[in-house]
Order: C-alpha cells, then structure tokens, then sequence
C-alpha cells in the first residue's frame, strides 16, 4: 500500500513540475484530453439514445395506408415472411418473393384474412441466372404503386468452410442470391420509386459484411458488397425522396442461422422486425464509425457493434470468427458422421 501511495506522490508531484516547467503544453495537452473525452461521453449517450429513445421515420412517408405496395424477396420464411406481415399490419399491399409458390400462396392467404389488404405473390429461383425469370418479375411489378422494397433474400454456406473446400456451386449460388437479386429486383423497383418522388429500399445484411469472417469468406463478401452499394445509392437517389438503407444484423432464429432458441443477443424474427420498422433513419450506433446509411436497429446488436467499434480491434475479431468457424465445422462434420451411420 505504502508503495502505491508513494509511487503516487511521486506522480503528482513530477506532473506538477512539468506543468508549471511547459505551462503551454500542459494546457495544450488537458484540452485535448477534455475534447477526447467529451466527445467520447457525447457518442456514447447519442448511441443510447438512438437505441432506446429515438422513434424512426413515419412508415406513411412510404405509401402505408395509401394503397401502396411493399415488395419483399425471400418472403415465405424466417425474416423475410415477418417483414411481409409486419408490413400488412402497417397498411401496405405485400408482394411475396421467394421459390416455393405453394407455401407463398398459403402465406400471402394468411396475410389477406389476418389485415385488410391486398396480396401478390411470384416464384422466382434467383440462384438460376434466368433473364427471362427476371423479365417476368420486372413485368409483374410495372404500373405497381411500390411503396417499400425489402432486398431480405439471402444465402449462406451450408457449413462454414475453407474456400478451396467450398462447391463452386455454392460460391455462385451465394453471389447470384446476395448480390445478383439486389441488385436486378431494385433496378426493376427504382425508376417507379423516382417517378413517385418516394420511396423505402431496406438491403438486408450482415455483422459478416463488417467484420471479414474466415470459412464464410463469399457469404462475408457478398455482405460487405450489401453495405456499400447501400451507401452509395442512398446518395444517388436521397433527392428523390428515396432511403436507402443497410440493416446490420447479428444472429436470428431461423433456419438460415440454424439458430433454434432465441436469446439477449439471437431475437426471433418478430421482434426483430418490428426493431428494423420502428429505427427507419436512426443509425443506433452505426454512423460513428463510418458507415453512411447503415443501421444496426435490435437493441443488443446495436450493443454489440458499438462494443466492436470502440474495441476497434478487426484482427481480434477476425481471429475470434475464424477459431469459432473452426469448431463449428468440426461439429457439423460429426453430426453428418452421425446422420450417415443412423441411415
Ligand atoms: N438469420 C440470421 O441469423 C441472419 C443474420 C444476418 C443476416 N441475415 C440475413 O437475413 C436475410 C434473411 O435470412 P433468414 O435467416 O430469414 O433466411 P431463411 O429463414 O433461410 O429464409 C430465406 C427465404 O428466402 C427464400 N429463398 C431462399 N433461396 C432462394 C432462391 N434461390 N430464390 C428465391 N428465394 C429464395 C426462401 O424461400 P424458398 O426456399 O421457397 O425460396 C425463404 O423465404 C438474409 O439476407 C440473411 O443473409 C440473417
Ligand atoms: C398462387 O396464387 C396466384 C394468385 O395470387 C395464382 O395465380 C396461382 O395460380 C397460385 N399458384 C398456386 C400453385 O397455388
Ligand atoms: C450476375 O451479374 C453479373 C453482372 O451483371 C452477370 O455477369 C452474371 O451472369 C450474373 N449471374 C447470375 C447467376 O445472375
Ligand atoms: C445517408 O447517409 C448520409 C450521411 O450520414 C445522410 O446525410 C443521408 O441523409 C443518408 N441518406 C439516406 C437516403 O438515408
């Protein structure tokens, strides 16, 4: 104890020296310090503001209640069937995207008996590089009243894996879904948007888009590709009256994530949703560490991210994703071994 109190008189004292010596550099130093840290107190209360406190724009800015549609790929599962009911409770008329047309029909049938509004679905195979599949799409959504578009549809690896293991299948399935679908079904949307002086793009992405993550490496790029392209056309298109937003999302229950049990940090698609339409606008965290248009809406995924940002440590984070895909491949192999045997 005496030791520390020593070494602490020591300190005062050869601080007290330095200030009366460099009375300049002294001051110099204090106000920097006082700037870093007020700054520093300033972000983090606006982060929790924008987490607990803030609304987001009105979902009637879009067309809600006025006949407008919203248009959501990958619409009959996990996030992308509650983004669709969601937006029919808010009052938009839903267009159901994804493969399976049967299991469309039943939902966009639930959604037609549960609210008053109207319902559309088609059948597309975006992993197919079909132009004339595209072409239909695009047909079906001309003269549409398209409020929202909602780019949710996604693919991830089967199991996370080295590149050189990875099926080039899936390597080009993975592009053509995350990057192709974006891009052609908001090229078939925007002209319409434009025309309507309004509009809401909501490009659904990933924590693997900022943080590069070893064994998903064409899944993490596809992601990071989704944030940009996000920024990039908000600032194309914001003096149309047309938001363009990135939504960072960590894990949710779905059979993407192959997460059963929600959890603090895993929601279940409900929760997670409503999080996503009530923070349209508010950044929760993410425009500090320079991510234009991105938003992180969940509350401890928004947690989370400003830990990652102020730790600002990628290589830690990198190392950590790439031990963890490690054993989850170790795992998932066995459980195949498993399987193989049983049969
Ligand atoms: N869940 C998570 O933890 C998590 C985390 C970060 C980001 N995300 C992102 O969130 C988005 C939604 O993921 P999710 O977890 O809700 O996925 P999901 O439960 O697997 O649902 C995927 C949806 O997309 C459709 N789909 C799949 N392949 C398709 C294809 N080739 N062509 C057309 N439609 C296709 C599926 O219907 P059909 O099979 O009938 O086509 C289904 O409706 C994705 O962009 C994902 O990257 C999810
Ligand atoms: C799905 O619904 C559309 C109308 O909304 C209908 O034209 C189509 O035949 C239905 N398809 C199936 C397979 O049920
Ligand atoms: C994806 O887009 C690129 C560029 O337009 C194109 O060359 C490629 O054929 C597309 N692939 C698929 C599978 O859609
Ligand atoms: C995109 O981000 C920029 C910078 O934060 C902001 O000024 C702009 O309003 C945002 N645009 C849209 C369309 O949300």
């Amino acid at each position: 104890m005496d030791f520390i109190m020593d070494y602490a008189q020591t300190f005062v004292n050869s601080s007290v020296q330095l200030v009366n010596a460099y009375p300049l550099m002294a001051s110099l130093l204090l106000a920097l310090g006082t700037v870093g840290s007020a700054r520093y107190c300033y972000r983090t209360l606006s982060v929790f503001l924008q987490i607990f406190l803030l609304p987001g724009h009105s979902l009637n800015r879009y067309g809600a209640k006025k006949g407008a549609w919203a248009i959501v790929t990958g619409a009959s599962d996990g996030i992308g069937k509650e983004f669709a009911f969601q937006l029919a409770k808010a009052g938009f008329n839903v267009f159901l995207v994804a493969r399976n047309i049967e299991l469309l029909n039943a939902t966009a049938t639930e959604i037609a008996t549960k609210y008053s509004v109207s319902t559309k679905t088609a059948s597309i195979d975006f992993a197919k590089c079909d132009e004339a599949a595209y072409e239909a799409l695009s047909a079906k959504l001309q003269g549409l009243d398209i409020g929202v578009l909602v780019n949710n549809v996604g693919k991830s690896h089967a199991m996370p894996a080295y590149l050189v293991d990875t099926p080039k299948e899936e390597i080009s399935d993975i592009i053509s879904i995350n990057v192709n679908a974006t891009l052609r079904v908001t090229y078939a949307v925007l002209p319409g948007m434009i025309q309507r002086k309004r509009g809401l793009i909501l490009n659904i992405g990933s924590f693997a888009g900022a943080i590069p993550s070893p064994m998903l490496a064409t899944y993490s790029g596809t992601k990071a590709f989704i944030a940009t392209f996000t920024s990039a056309l908000a600032e194309e298109v914001r003096h149309h009256g047309i938001t363009v937003e990135h939504i960072n999302t960590y894990f949710v229950v779905s059979k993407l994530s192959k997460i059963r049990k929600a959890s603090v940090l895993i929601p279940k698609p409900g929760p997670y949703v409503r999080s996503v339409l009530s923070k349209i606008g508010i950044p929760c965290g993410a425009a500090w560490s320079g991510r234009p248009n991105t938003s992180t809406p969940y509350w401890s995924h928004a947690l989370l991210d400003y830990l990652i940002t102020v730790i600002n440590s990628p290589g830690l984070f990198i190392s950590y994703t790439h031990a963890l895909h490690k054993d989850i491949r170790k795992r998932a192999l066995k459980k195949l071994e498993r399987e193989s045997k049983a049969q």
